[in-house]
């Protein structure tokens, strides 16, 4: 009788829970009722086409769907603006505040009735606003009654507030409806103004408009830009980080990058914004010019730079997200990869090709045919027999060797990192478990990186496997996350998998080729986690580097990034194709990866895909010759492509050795601009704008680039091409090899370039350190420093040396370098100086 009761009561008190879960979700729709039908008249002011804010940005404009989110239906046949925009009201306003202190403000926003697209709004929220620095402001609008994800980033963290003074910018509130306005104190310019379009602030929806005081707009990633400068002609780009083939279709590629940077004027003057954002979002250029962030979820948070000159705004940014790490020098050496060599004896045979044809070559990779059956921390002990002996004999040339790992752990219950992750619990997990999808070896778990139990599982198999496989560094690939399984029916309907809003991502799927959106890390849902994916698994690689290396500094290069990984690693472009075009946009995206704090970055010199033909290799040998991280790497099954496959006494490889010979020349400056990056947040490989602000003819050059303040180099990059027009800034520039200044100055030049040459300048006024090049950076740092002296106008000139070994850990931190500073008028003291301390140093 009691057991029957007591059953009865469990039932009475479980139909009591089911209706006290009804109600209160009936009392949560009559609250924030999503589909609220608010008295809202829309004004719609004949409003300039080319500040119309997109009210359907997510589908074909009907008129009937621009009524139902109560916007302004205004077809426009002859011009891309939207035929449905949003009305002049509508958005929030301030209900509280602002509320000032020396440190920043808040304020309480409240909804006004409004436009909406998705529905769920969320009523109140709360704008907090910090003076950070005298050149940063920050600001972020949150939900004061439910927290919100928010991006755990390893660098930037809450400031102790201390109200920074003198600040360069004035920052104003408009109330009603609420807007927020960033103006430079100097000249009383708005560079930041919200008011263009009305806040969109929704459970899976933000939206903020910013109308800028200029179009000349850099940054946003990863992407393929045909150039540099953004064309503002309503142009929208997808942020969202993605296995896909890189290639002219304004998708969303590996890495999240959501900085830009804009040019005021030809003053220099300039400001960034980077928004701390994980979530996927698009971003929309307009020629306002304006720029509309749609973001699926998350908060906003915003933080705003203000710099004298371009380059002083990416410091500012730099400073914040964590300024990049100093490379060790012998990953400035020349690299050569490629996927299935054909077993070790492929693989080295390539290797004694190379050193055949004295070719200068510090760094030889292994992609994943090393593995055993492509598991992780495996190697193939039939086709890659002797693969450590074979490390051994790199180092033993003063060589360098690199393995790929990916993050798809072979669900195989008799391999001993997956036993050991399992037994961790480190996968990432869906409500039945871990998930499995299919990588390179088959069905696979993926390792959550952001877990710290991860973390450390990836650290212990790597020490393990590096007692095997003596590496030097570590390539880590497919962490977009990529996933080849891609089917609608993986993936539960719900509303994280399936979001009303999805930005204009490749497939129109936020878990296309990846993990489905519901799956759960420890940072949060892979919804709002999934960018950050490459960026922690590089964070956790970097630890498992230190480990093994306690003392010296290690490589790490990884494929997706975020914001702050240049901390930790380097990044290539991904999968090109052997192809023209691709040789063309791999200047603009290696300018913007020095905006984005990630200076060491190159293309597959060559081409990843396809054939490469000897003319396309030769002209992308020259180019590589002079990107940071110069690495020629192809894909399986396609023809030779490392310079000596051409023929010992080809164009091609005395072209190759030619130009590797000037870059070994020119690694002390190329290494001291990487100190600068690293302690300064220089940019490495420049654009010309960032030199030559004053000229507007710079403002968007890419297809010639800059190392640092002092060498421009100038490539061929059209098939059949000997003679390229060549822009000159104003600046005396002598011929690399001819010495002979050029008579142009601040005006296009034809320039001639055969089929074995690149232009290179040294812009009078730099002095640059050099060391006599070998065929690695072992033998070439024994060698004699020297400099190349290019004088200005008024004959002086000055440039910098950093010295250190090459590979100890933080040695700036522990002051064990050398600094030079040089100046013209005392060169000769410091010549005889430099050839008693290097001789000392070389003996040491
Ligand atoms: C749009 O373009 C077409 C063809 O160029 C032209 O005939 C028409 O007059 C234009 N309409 C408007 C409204 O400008
Ligand atoms: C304030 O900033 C201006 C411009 O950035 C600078 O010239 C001036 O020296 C600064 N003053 C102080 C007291 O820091
Ligand atoms: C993407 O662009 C390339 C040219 O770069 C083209 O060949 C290809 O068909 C396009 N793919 C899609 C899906 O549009
Ligand atoms: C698991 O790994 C073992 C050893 O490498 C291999 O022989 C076996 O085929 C694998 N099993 C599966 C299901 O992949
Ligand atoms: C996706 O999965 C469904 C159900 O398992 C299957 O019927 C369908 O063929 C799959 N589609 C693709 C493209 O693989
Ligand atoms: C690439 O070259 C190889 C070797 O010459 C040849 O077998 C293959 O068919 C070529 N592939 C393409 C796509 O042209
Ligand atoms: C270089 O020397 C000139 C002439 O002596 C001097 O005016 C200038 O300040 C010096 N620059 C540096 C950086 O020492």
């Amino acid at each position: 009788m009691a057991k029957k009761l007591s059953k009865l009561a469990i039932c009475l008190l479980i139909l009591f829970l089911i209706v006290l879960g009804i109600s209160a979700v009936l009392l949560w729709l009559l609250i924030e009722n999503p589909l609220q039908d608010v008295p809202f008249t829309p004004e719609c002011l004949d409003t300039n086409l080319a500040e119309r804010i997109d009210c359907i940005p997510d589908e074909l404009a009907t008129e009937e769907l621009c009524h139902r989110r109560q916007c302004c239906w205004r077809p426009q046949e002859n011009s891309s603006a939207p035929s449905c925009f949003f009305p002049t009201n509508g958005g929030y306003k301030v209900t509280e505040g602002p509320t000032y202190a020396d440190e920043g403000f808040t304020a309480k926003l409240r909804r006004l009735p409004s436009s909406s697209l998705f529905g769920y709004d969320i009523t109140d929220i709360l704008l907090t606003a910090e003076y950070q620095t005298t050149n940063r402001f920050h600001f972020k609008i949150s939900d004061p009654d439910r927290k919100r994800y928010e991006v755990p980033h390893e660098h930037v963290q809450q400031l102790d507030q201390k109200a920074a003074s003198n600040l360069s910018y004035r920052v104003e509130v408009t109330n009603n409806p609420f807007g927020i306005k960033i103006r430079r104190t100097k000249n009383n310019k708005v560079l930041f103004d919200t008011s263009i379009g009305p806040l969109q602030y929704a459970e899976q929806y933000l939206q903020l408009s910013v109308q800028l005081p200029s179009h000349y707009v850099y940054g946003f990633g990863e992407h393929v830009h045909q150039q540099y400068l953004h064309n503002m002609d309503w142009k929208t780009w997808p942020i969202f980080t993605r296995d896909a083939i890189p290639n002219d279709n304004m998708t969303n590629l590996y890495g999240a990058q959501t900085f830009f940077l804009c040019l005021e004027d030809d003053s220099g003057l300039s400001f960034g914004v980077f928004l701390m954002n994980s979530n996927a979002m698009e971003v929309a250029l307009q020629p306002a010019p304006a720029i509309t962030y749609r973001i699926t979820g998350g908060i906003l948070d915003f933080y705003v730079f203000l710099g004298n000159n371009p380059e002083q705004v990416v410091q500012e940014y730099l400073e914040l997200i964590g300024r990049p790490f100093l490379p060790p020098y012998w990953s400035l050496g020349f690299q050569l990869s490629r996927r299935d060599y054909g077993g070790i004896e492929g693989l080295a045979s390539v290797v004694t090709r190379t050193r055949a044809v004295r070719i200068p070559y510090d760094v030889q990779y292994s992609d994943i045919d090393y593995m055993e059956e492509k598991k992780d921390f495996t190697y193939d002990k039939e086709n890659f027999n002797g693969l450590d002996q074979f490390a051994e004999e790199l180092h033993r040339n003063g060589q360098r060797y690199i393995i790929i790992l990916n993050p798809g752990i072979s669900k195989n219950l008799t391999y001993g990192p997956y036993e050991r992750g399992s037994r961790k619990r480190v996968w990432v997990s869906g409500p039945t478990g871990p998930i499995v999808g299919e990588v390179w070896p088959g069905p696979a778990v993926f390792p959550d990186y952001t877990n710290p139990q991860g973390t450390q599982w990836w650290v212990e198999e790597l020490v393990q496997f590096h007692k095997e496989l003596n590496f030097d560094g570590i390539w880590i690939d497919m962490n977009e996350v990529s996933n080849f399984l891609n089917n609608d029916s993986l993936c539960e309907p719900n509303y994280l998998n399936y979001p009303s809003f999805i930005p204009r991502i490749l497939d129109r799927r936020l878990f296309a080729r990846t993990l489905c959106m519901d799956a759960e890390q420890h940072w949060g849902l892979h919804y709002d986690v999934h960018n950050l994916y490459g960026y922690s698994m590089t964070i956790a690689t970097a630890k498992a580097m230190e480990s093994i290396f306690p003392k010296k500094r290690s490589f790490v290069l990884t494929r997706s990034t975020f914001a702050g990984s240049g901390k930790f690693a380097a990044h290539w472009l991904g999968d090109n194709d052997a192809t023209w075009n691709d040789l063309q946009w791999s200047i603009p995206s290696i300018l913007e990866f020095n905006l984005f704090g990630i200076p060491m970055v190159g293309a597959n010199i060559c081409g990843f895909a396809s054939n490469t033909s000897e003319e396309l290799c030769r002209r992308w040998m020259q180019l590589g010759a002079f990107y940071p991280l110069s690495r020629n790497h192809n894909g399986p099954g396609f023809v030779d492509q490392d310079p000596a496959a051409f023929g010992v006494n080809s164009v091609l490889l005395n072209s190759a050795r030619y130009y590797l010979n000037i870059r070994y020349n020119l690694l002390p400056y190329l290494y001291t601009l990487f100190f600068r990056a690293h302690t300064r947040g220089d940019t490495v490989a420049r654009p010309l704008v960032h030199e030559f602000y004053q000229d507007s003819q710079t403002w968007k050059i890419h297809q010639q680039f800059l190392w640092g303040p002092g060498l421009l180099i100038t490539p061929v990059l059209y098939s059949g091409v000997d003679r390229v027009m060549a822009y000159i800034p104003d600046a005396v520039w002598y011929g690399y090899e001819t010495n002979v200044a050029i008579s142009q100055r601040k005006e296009w030049m034809e320039m001639v370039l055969p089929r074995d040459k690149i232009g290179l300048h040294l812009r009078g006024g730099s002095i640059f350190p050099t060391q006599e090049p070998a065929e690695t950076t072992e033998a070439s740092r024994k060698n004699p420093l020297g400099f190349i002296i290019a004088l200005d106008d008024k004959k002086e000139a000055k440039g910098e040396l950093f010295w250190d070994d090459g590979e100890t850990r933080d040695t700036y931190g522990k002051k064990l370098y050398f600094l030079a500073e040089f100046n013209v008028t005392r060169v000769r003291q410091l010549m005889e100086f430099f050839k008693v301390f290097f001789s000392q140093l070389a003996t040491d």
